[in-house]
């Protein structure tokens, strides 16, 4: 039984990554656009829209609210976690580390289908933008293959979001990887886009939209909340780079606070403008931002923001294939997965089969399921991730008292246990049936760690 919690050791893990020297070049400027470059993305251009048609209302800005205090929370615990144990690898290195292989192993394993199918979500509003842009310059993408069966659009498949996604697969596996400069630079522009769209707006608003503002009730709103969490995904990629920031113990933590900050207001703003704007019940669409604009008459401004959120969402798709494959690569050379996802290709020097097989599983569910299951999906795997980061820092505490960490989340156990408490009542909110395929997802976990990581872990071999 002991082997099931068999640990890593963390002064190993730290000597380990001051061995292997990256470059440590990310400033706390890059860090926090890194932050915001894979954070902000569909969740804001296209969740938002839905969810304030279907259960929130104009009170959507309270979800958002609700959703962004979950997320601090835990942004507190990943904080204090990076700062600690200042190698890469994020939860499921820190869960290795404090709670013993089988929990990081089934923390791996549910991150993998975070990412796998945030990438996959992530691509079908791309895909919606993409039509939108093309639309604007008199094509026009047959409904038929532009979504997914199902969702009442006439649709069969999605196929720009399956072309996206393969797309940039291909460009991950021969080894381009996003420049710090170029993630600047796209996040500036997103950023541009999303403040155009929040002061152009604002002249538009008709506050009679905002009533009634919470047509759905207390219930919708947290609802709601549990979904618009998509929107925050992402900043945890932040603690997957700290050997590479120059002032680590300085900076990740402020890096995680401040960009989460930055989206919350960001988006606060967007949905407020967004229901003042259009009465809610007409953004059911997939592109709702350039919806509104086109609403009150701004054509141009509305091809704009398309053109923008194209480039935006492709910045998130890079990293979230990024993250993907980086975690099930780290598992594989840990022993806990074959050993053939973590081969590196001999002229690309890249993990080429495992970003190969990232890509067509995320480019398969892509084609052929619609966005809000996706990201209900999603968000329960997020928010079964946070909650064991929040209890792994009650127990780093207990068991590393010598750990010294520049950033300390303060009332330590109460705040943590607020925190993982917060995260499963979101939790709840999902629909059952997401529920009933995330354990499914876990149980096929179990079975793979007992039948193969449990006896191939390196751990195992080393002791
Ligand atoms: N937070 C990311 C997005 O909204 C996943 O696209």
């Amino acid at each position: 039984m002991s082997n099931l919690f068999r640990k890593k050791s963390i002064k190993t893990m730290i000597a380990q990554s001051q061995k292997v020297e990256l470059n440590r070049t990310l400033s706390l400027f890059d860090l926090i656009f890194l932050g915001v470059g894979c954070v902000i993305g569909t969740g804001i251009f296209v969740v938002t829209g839905v969810v304030a048609a279907e259960s929130a209302g104009p009170a959507i800005i309270i979800s958002f609210i609700i959703a962004g205090i979950a997320c601090a929370l835990a942004a507190l615990c990943y904080a204090e976690f990076s700062s600690a144990v200042p190698v890469s690898g994020s939860v499921y290195t820190y869960t290795y580390a404090t709670m013993g292989e089988i929990f990081a192993f089934l923390i791996g394993w549910d991150l993998m289908l975070e990412y796998v199918l945030a990438i996959s979500a992530v691509a079908t509003g791309w895909s919606a933008y993409f039509r939108s842009l093309i639309e604007g310059f008199g094509f026009h993408f047959p409904s038929l293959l532009s979504s997914a069966p199902g969702t009442g659009k006439g649709g069969m498949v999605d196929l720009p979001a399956i072309i996206i996604i393969l797309l940039i697969t291909a460009l991950v596996s021969i080894g381009v990887k996003e420049s710090t400069r170029f993630n600047n630079v796209m996040v500036f522009i997103k950023l541009v886009i999303i403040i155009t769209f929040i002061i152009a707006g604002i002249g538009y608003v008709k506050p009679e939209n905002w009533t009634p503002f919470a047509p759905f009730g207390f219930k919708g709103i947290v609802t709601s909340a549990a979904t618009v969490f998509f929107a925050y995904i992402g900043f945890d990629v932040i603690a997957t780079a700290s050997e590479e920031v120059k002032h680590p113990k300085r900076d990740m933590p402020i890096g995680i606070i401040v960009s989460l900050a930055i989206c919350t207001i960001l988006y606060m703003a967007v949905s407020l403008v967004l229901t003042g704007m259009v009465p809610y019940t007409h953004l059911n669409v997939g592109d709702p931002v350039a919806l509104a604009l086109k609403f009150v008459g701004q054509n141009q401004l509305a091809g704009l923001i398309s053109v923008g959120a194209v480039a935006g969402i492709t910045t998130v798709l890079l990293a979230l294939i990024y993250a993907q494959v980086r975690l099930s690569y780290s598992m594989s050379r840990d022993g806990l997965l074959p050993k053939g996802l973590a081969t590196v290709h001999k002229k690309y020097r890249t993990p080429f089969s495992n970003t190969w097989l990232t890509g067509f599983v995320a480019a398969g569910i892509a084609g052929f399921v619609d966005l809000t299951t996706l990201a209900h999906l999603v968000n329960m795997g997020t928010l079964a991730a946070f909650t064991l980061i929040s209890v792994a820092i009650i127990i780093l505490r207990k068991k590393h008292p010598e750990l010294k960490s520049t950033f300390r989340v303060p009332f330590v156990p109460v705040l943590p246990a607020i925190s993982a408490i917060f995260c499963i009542y979101l939790s709840i909110s999902l629909p059952a049936i997401t529920w009933i395929s995330f354990l499914i997802w876990l149980s096929i976990g179990t079975l793979v760690y007992f039948l193969y990581g449990r006896k191939h872990s390196l751990l195992n071999k080393e002791q």
